[in-house]
């Protein structure tokens, strides 16, 4: 298709704080001309100088080189939405999480911007199909999700509203490869997928802590030494065929006599389970195997381990719960 062939190779920044700061490191990094604006002419400015501090730790670091920071210093700031959309072949909005503001500034890209320009919200929780209300260009709007910090988490979420052309979401899609992310294509619904789970997580951790079962440090440490140790390697579905889908239905079993109604084994658990495709060991799960591919993933497994404790093992001088200043 032809879109798809297209570059994306000028981007406006619309809101330079946390995030627009990480995306706008990013893009410049990846010869992206990049333009930046901040709620005012003056924050936009500053925003530039805190843009080359932010380069400047990851070259002294050690992350990346020494011309990162000329990249950095190629990006412009602009006085007002319309002087930074105006050549714009996409447009991040990266302003604060509040409809009234989002409103009213991706109103403005929406009328400011290039007809040919994409617009993309960074939103983590408004729904993808309430912000296109404020765009008549729904067909080249978008949600566009990165996490914190952006220049570094591969993860972008990609959620279409119901009047996004699939051609600009796969031309997203490609043009996020392309600058060596991980994005995935997702529906917009609340926390869409990485916050629904994360938050699931969280309020977990929070209820552990209420109900006296543990400490934060002790929640911390559990989550992070267990379960949290698989995830840089391995999603929730291939964890659960691994460890056997009939024990993780037993483990809801015990956990919704004991914790209550929304602790039920969905449908699609049971059903599996009932088909008899219970992960790994049955050469088939979410995944299907042939025994060759279950002996490597295994195998493959037990390497990626050994080879994070060791990373794990040169962080540990620097333990997060000595710097954090709990007492
Ligand atoms: N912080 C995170 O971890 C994170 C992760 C993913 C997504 N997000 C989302 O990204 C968006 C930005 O979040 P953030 O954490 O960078 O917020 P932030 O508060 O750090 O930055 C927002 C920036 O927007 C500026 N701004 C305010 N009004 C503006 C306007 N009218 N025009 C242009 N700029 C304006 C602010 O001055 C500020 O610099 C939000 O939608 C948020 O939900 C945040």
């Amino acid at each position: 298709m032809a879109i798809s062939g297209e570059r994306l190779k000028r981007a406006a920044i619309i809101g330079a704080g946390t995030m627009g700061l990480g995306v706008a490191e990013c893009f410049a990094l990846n010869g992206l001309d990049v333009v930046l604006v901040d709620e005012t002419a003056e924050a936009s400015q500053r925003a530039l100088g805190s843009l080359e501090e932010r380069v400047r730790g990851h070259v002294d670091a050690g992350l990346l080189p020494s011309t990162a920071i000329k990249a950095a210093q190629s990006v412009r700031a602009a006085a007002d939405i319309a002087a930074a959309v105006a050549s714009a072949d996409l447009v991040f909005e990266a302003a604060p999480e509040r409809i009234e503001i989002k409103s009213a500034v991706l109103a403005e890209c929406d009328a400011r911007a290039p007809a040919r320009a994409i617009i993309a919200t960074n939103t983590s929780s408004l729904p993808i199909d309430e912000l296109a209300a404020f765009v008549e260009r729904k067909d080249r709007f978008f949600g566009m999700h990165w996490f914190n910090p952006p220049e570094w988490t591969p993860a972008v979420e990609l959620i279409p509203s119901a009047h996004t052309d699939a051609a600009i979401v796969e031309r997203a899609l490609e043009f996020l490869l392309a600058i060596g992310k991980r994005p995935a294509k997702v529906a917009s619904a609340p926390g869409f997928v990485a916050n629904r789970i994360q938050f699931a997580l969280f309020r977990e951790a929070l209820a552990c802590v209420e109900e006296g079962l543990a400490t934060p440090q002790e929640v911390d440490e559990v989550v992070r030494s267990s379960f949290g140790f698989r995830l840089p390697f391995y999603g929730p579905f291939q964890i659960a065929d691994m460890a056997g889908l009939d024990v993780y239905a037993s483990i809801m079993d015990v956990l919704s006599a004991g914790l209550g109604a929304g602790w039920e084994a969905p449908q699609l658990l049971r059903d599996i389970a009932a088909d008899g495709r219970i992960g790994t060991k049955a050469l088939a799960g979410f995944y299907s195997y042939s025994e060759a591919e279950r002996v490597a993933l295994l195998l493959e497994r037990d390497k990626r381990y050994a080879a994070l404790a060791r990373l794990l093992g040169e962080f540990g001088a620097r333990e997060l719960g000595q710097s954090a200043g709990s007492d």
